[in-house]
């Protein structure tokens, strides 16, 4: 088999390379270890910036999004029993986020590969990856017992953290920074009217606590757990009446209870790999960084690699431009570590990390002083939603 460029892993960031690719005529193909149905089943956040709507939009797979998605305008941060709004809006000259799954956006760009005739090869077992400081690099995979070889000029890691491009590039051209967090986020999905029209990330002496969602009549809310608790352990009322602890009485008192549909705790983590091009393979989303979820970027930064990498193929195949791939992995970096910095402020000022109270007033302190000047409000508010796109060239 021969392509242009193989992509490894149909996750939002190789279904939106792919897409995009795709629509300026330039040849790939798809391996996915998961089926179809496994990657759909994936419950993960929901808060798209307008670098990601424009892309989704971009790769002909954004009208559901612009159907069924909603615009926020504010969050809400709350503290020392009160509650601060952050006018994004207003705040960054008009910028807003898109409330819409990544479940449905992943759904979509499925949708939209199928209508275009691009192939992903789904169940791809021992997906490897070969010869990519060479111009020739090559994919190995066995399908239905078959074992297949890929030819193509570029390879996309978009396998996720735990996927192999990462972890084929030799040890010493590789340099990792992580920082793994002590506690984890109890997550529940419920067919319960949202508390609030808008997200509210609450700081409390118990604990960290969100109140986001889905759609008007689907909730999606978290409280920060140990690492050591078990799904088992936490019933859903004992859910709900820790998630009421943790909120300010007013908001408390007008939460809507009602059964889980979905209950899953999730570890905290930064992670970044530098680089993320090593000869011809170039990593991208997971597969090169993780935030932890407090920021709402992981996604987004899926999303801005993408958007680097199309641009710097594009000018590859279609100008000649083989100069700018060397780019990729520093332009991409830029914006990732202003996103990891933002992504550990947030989960540093809002969440529990020990039985200190000087630590708990020092980070009451911190969250109104940012609140409460306009260039601290301003801060908060350009990182989340979102940082602008590097030009390449
Ligand atoms: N071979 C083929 N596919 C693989 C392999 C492998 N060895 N290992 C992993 N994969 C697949 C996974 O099954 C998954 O479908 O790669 C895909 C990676 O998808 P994600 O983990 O979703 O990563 P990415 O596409 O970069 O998405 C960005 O942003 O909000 C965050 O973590 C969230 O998934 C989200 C991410
Ligand atoms: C979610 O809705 O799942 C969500 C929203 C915002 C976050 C994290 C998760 O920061």
């Amino acid at each position: 088999m021969r392509t242009q460029v193989a992509i490894i892993g149909a996750g939002p960031s190789g279904l939106l390379l792919g897409q995009l690719l795709h629509l300026q005529g330039i040849d790939n193909v798809i391996l996915e270890a998961r089926s179809g149905d496994y990657v759909l089943s994936r419950i993960r956040a929901g808060v798209l910036e307008q670098g990601m709507m424009d892309l989704l939009r971009k790769a002909g797979a954004g009208a559901r999004m612009d159907r069924e998605g909603h615009l926020h305008e504010g969050i809400s941060l709350s503290f020392s029993g009160r509650r601060e709004r952050i006018d994004l809006k207003q705040l960054t000259g008009g910028k807003t986020v898109m409330v819409y799954g990544q479940t449905e956006v992943t759904h979509d760009l499925m949708d939209a590969r199928q209508a275009a005739g691009a192939q992903t090869i789904y169940e791809a077992q021992d997906v490897a990856v070969h010869d990519f400081y060479t111009d020739h690099p090559r994919v190995t995979f066995v399908k239905d017992g078959q074992l297949v070889e890929l030819h193509c000029d570029y390879i996309a890691g978009c396998d996720g953290f735990h996927g192999v491009t990462r972890q084929s590039v030799p040890a010493d051209a590789i340099r990792t920074f992580e920082r793994v967090y002590p506690f984890g986020w109890l997550g529940v999905l419920s067919h319960t009217p949202p508390v609030s029209d808008e997200l509210i990330y609450a700081n409390h002496e118990r604990g960290f606590a969100l109140c986001s969602m889905r759609t008007p009549t689907l909730s999606r809310y978290y409280v920060q757990c140990s690492l050591e608790d078990k799904v088992g352990e936490w019933s859903d009322q004992r859910f709900w009446d820790e998630l009421k602890r943790r909120l300010p009485a007013d908001v408390a008192d007008t939460l809507v209870t009602g059964p889980s549909i979905e209950k899953s705790i999730a570890p905290l983590r930064s992670f970044v790999a530098e680089p993320m091009k090593y000869g011809r393979l170039f990593l991208v989303g997971d597969a090169a960084h993780i935030v932890p979820p407090t920021g709402a970027k992981g996604l987004n930064l899926a999303a801005s690699d993408v958007s680097t990498l199309y641009d710097v193929l594009r000018m590859a195949y279609q100008e000649g431009r083989t100069d700018l791939l060397d780019k990729y992995s520093e332009v991409c970096l830029r914006r990732i570590w202003k996103a990891e910095r933002f992504s550990w402020w947030m989960t540093s000022a809002l969440h529990r990390f020990s039985d200190d109270p000087f630590a708990q007033r020092i980070q009451e302190a911190e969250l109104d002083y940012f609140t409460g000047s306009v260039a601290g409000r301003t801060t908060i508010a350009e990182n989340y939603v979102g940082l602008p796109y590097e030009v390449v060239g």
